[in-house]
């Protein structure tokens, strides 16, 4: 296997995008080298995600391109499929790609070097996803190999963001949601663990950290008898590393603690920020989605971060066309975003996800072009408050972390040294602005001219 090249490619959440960099670091670690084109890599990897139908399909398409490849070219050798969809569709991928030579599960990724040993070796398909039934029910120890992913992790080169883990799995089952069947339970990481990657990034220049967990707030690990919360876990982090900018996503509404608002407003790195998802804005609906709060209780928690935390901006996600949702329901959703004003919110139509709650209890479907009606007049109420906000920042000053290129300079590239950059403020806002290359990585400070509901257009100071 040593000397072989591999391809990675990401689809879906920061989570997978951790899971991709982790497996690089594994496979470099035996050997391999690693590749940014399919074709002239031995071993190709499509690391999927299975919240939403789409994601499947697309994840389906790509690897009938790569088998397209190999038929023309010979490269690549094998085509492995990792990642949620492979953790919850081993079967209907075997049957639908029949070419695939590698199905693995997220929580038995440490074993990709193995599996790709063998499908060398042996010329068969190699399957390997978790029993995540036994391991809830006690049957089965639960996934404690997965650090050795973590340990592998190659931290040399400068990175200016970073995603460290911090919980793994979810135990919510919200009724509409795949993760806790492809993901498995929730387990939150030793602290000592957390803290020895963030000083490693610490030391090669991190700007940004990311901890990330489905449920981050619920993070909980018991050490010597106590017990260690996410709050206690920012002190430990902040007080042990320099790293400018501290975040954390995801966060689950009923699961928050003031102590976790008290450490964001007394530690001056955590960022002031939360990706906060309500789902929905009818406590009805909430409860059909086994929410586990009420739109007043939401409206309430948003309160108090506001009152805690200064200038914090809140992030959201909202799922429209939930089986039985009423205009009356979908007026409530309209209603809560009004409430919240949010800094952006992520709206999704609902995609029923065989083996959910929903899936099985609920089975009248909202009509595609009702969810879409509801998806456009969610879309544009945000829109709408999102521009009036960020009018009222035309002509502040902020600090920015500069993360590259804009998307516009990077569709017309140049050798010049001056292009537009992509930056991001403290509290998690995209600004563009005219600047040297070699302000990537560093924290500049801008001045705010134009807006628009996602982009502020500056220019350095
Ligand atoms: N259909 C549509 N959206 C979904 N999400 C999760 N499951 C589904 C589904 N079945 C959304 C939720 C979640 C985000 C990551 O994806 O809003 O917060
Ligand atoms: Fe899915 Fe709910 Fe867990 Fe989030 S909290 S990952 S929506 S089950």
């Amino acid at each position: 296997m040593s000397g072989k090249k591999f391809y990675i490619e990401t689809l879906g959440c920061q989570m997978n995008k951790l899971d991709s960099e982790l497996i690089s670091g594994l496979l470099i670690n035996c050997g391999m080298t690693s590749s940014s084109e399919p074709n002239n890599s031995d071993i190709a990897i499509i690391n999927t995600c299975s919240v939403r139908e789409h994601a499947e399909l697309k994840a389906l398409s790509k690897l009938g391109h790569l088998n397209h490849l190999r038929s023309k070219t010979g490269k690549p050798e094998l085509i492995a499929i990792i990642g949620c969809f492979a953790q919850r569709a081993p079967e209907y991928i075997s049957e639908h790609a029949e070419y695939v030579d590698i199905i693995c599960g997220p929580a038995e990724l440490d074993k990709l070097p193995t599996l790709i040993k063998q499908a060398y070796e042996k010329h068969n398909r190699q399957v390997l996803v978790s029993d995540f039934r036994a391991i809830r029910s006690g049957r089965q120890s639960a996934c404690d190999n997965l650090e050795s992913l973590e340990a592998n992790r190659i931290i040399t080169e400068k990175k200016n963001q970073a995603f460290v883990r911090v919980q793994r799995g979810c135990d919510k089952f919200c009724s509409y949601c795949i993760v806790p069947y492809v993901r498995g339970p929730e387990q939150s990481r030793h602290p000592d663990a957390i803290i020895t990657e963030i000083k490693k990034l610490d030391e090669i220049g991190t700007q940004e950290v990311t901890l990330l967990g489905q449920t981050v707030n619920s993070y909980q690990y018991r050490e010597n008898g106590t017990l260690i919360t996410l709050a206690e876990l920012l002190y430990r982090v902040h007080n042990s590393c320099s790293i400018p900018r501290i975040r954390f996503i995801t966060s689950y509404p009923a699961d928050f603690s003031t102590e976790i608002f008290d450490a964001m407003a007394e530690l001056d790195r955590i960022c002031p920020y939360l990706h906060i998802p309500a789902q929905h804005g009818s406590n009805r609906i909430l409860k059909l989605m086994n929410r586990k709060y009420s739109a007043e209780q939401y409206i309430d928690l948003i309160e108090q971060a506001r009152d805690k935390i200064e200038n914090i901006s809140i992030a959201g996600d909202f799922i429209v066309g939930f089986p039985n949702e009423t205009e009356d329901d979908h007026r409530r959703s309209l209603e809560l975003i009004e409430k919240i004003r949010y800094k952006n919110c992520f709206i999704f139509k609902y995609s029923v996800r065989h083996g959910t709650l929903a899936e099985k209890k609920f089975s009248q479907e909202i009509p595609d072009d009702i969810k879409t009606r509801r998806f456009i007049e969610l879309q544009k109420l945000q829109d709408k408050i999102a521009l009036e906000d960020n009018k009222n920042m035309i002509g502040q000053q902020v600090n920015v972390l500069v993360e590259g290129i804009s998307k516009k300079a990077k569709s017309n590239p140049t050798d010049a040294q001056q292009v537009q950059l992509s930056a991001r403020t403290v509290d998690d806002k995209i600004a563009v602005f005219d600047g040297h290359k070699n302000l990537i990585g560093t924290i500049a400070k801008v001045q705010i001219i134009d807006v628009s509901p996602l982009t502020l257009f500056a220019k350095l100071i």
